[in-house]
């Protein structure tokens, strides 16, 4: 695993964009594994004036998202599904049908079986991800088999708690309780994984994924396991290390 501790968010998310961009101008068709939550929030904002100004193309990028409420349907504001078009592709020249997010409504085994054929077909390039504060990558909680696929799971409390921040209001109520979520194994099977984590509240989380045991406790852990893991995370959330 490489370790990069910078300054700041502005910082960490520049340093993210310089490794998104050198992919997608080496690789015009590369496959991007991308994460939803506040931390890429930046990155997504520099992708896309990268592109507007810089003309850089996603005409041939092909997207995969690590995963969605279930319970939400696509064009549901609070979904992942548009937290992506919000965020990032409304501003980028990607062909609709390259755009992949897990469907969080429907029959889950037809739904978790499609997309586990979808990403076996499609060997992501880099996959993009940030941190839960109870280690989670993905939607995958403490548990979860290193040998998972994309599946349905329950939320931690306490990720329902943190993740109230992106809903109306803050209304908890309005999160859902489950999720479709990408595998550990698949997210193991990018070929690059970027992992991004600011402030301290992620600190605790980042010394476990770093520092501590490889366990399904801390599923950000099997990282150190990856070939090319690349960690960037602020002052903040290095601040036990
Ligand atoms: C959600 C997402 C994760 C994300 C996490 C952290 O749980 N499913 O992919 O990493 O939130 O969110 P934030 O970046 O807002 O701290």
């Amino acid at each position: 695993m490489k370790i990069i501790v910078k300054k700041d968010y502005e910082q960490v998310s520049q340093a993210a964009l310089e490794i998104m961009l050198d992919i997608i101008k080496n690789k015009p068709n590369a496959a991007l594994g991308l994460a939803t939550g506040s931390t890429p929030i930046r990155l997504y904002e520099l992708m896309q004036e990268d592109h507007l100004k810089n003309h850089t193309s996603y005409k041939n990028i092909e997207s995969y998202n690590l995963d969605e409420y279930y319970g939400l349907s696509d064009d549901n504001p609070q979904s992942y599904y548009y937290f992506m078009w919000h965020h990032l592709f409304n501003k980028l020249d990607i062909d609709k049908k390259n755009i992949h997010v897990p469907s969080g409504e429907g029959n889950i085994e037809d739904v978790t079986k499609h997309y586990n054929e979808l990403l076996q077909q499609h060997p992501r390039d880099i996959q993009l991800l940030g941190l839960g504060s109870n280690g989670h990558i993905g939607f995958n909680e403490p548990g979860t088999s290193f040998q998972s696929t994309t599946h349905y799971i329950a939320l931690k409390q306490s990720t329902i708690e943190d993740n109230a921040k992106l809903f109306f209001n803050g209304d908890i109520s309005a999160v859902p309780t489950h999720a479709i979520t990408m595998g550990i194994q698949e997210i193991m099977d990018a070929k690059k994984v970027l992992l991004l984590a600011c402030g301290e509240r992620k600190a605790k989380a980042v010394k476990g994924l770093i520092e501590g045991e490889v366990t399904e406790e801390l599923p950000a852990s099997i990282l150190q396991k990856h070939q090319d893991a690349i960690i960037i995370v602020d002052e903040a959330a290095a601040s036990l290390l």
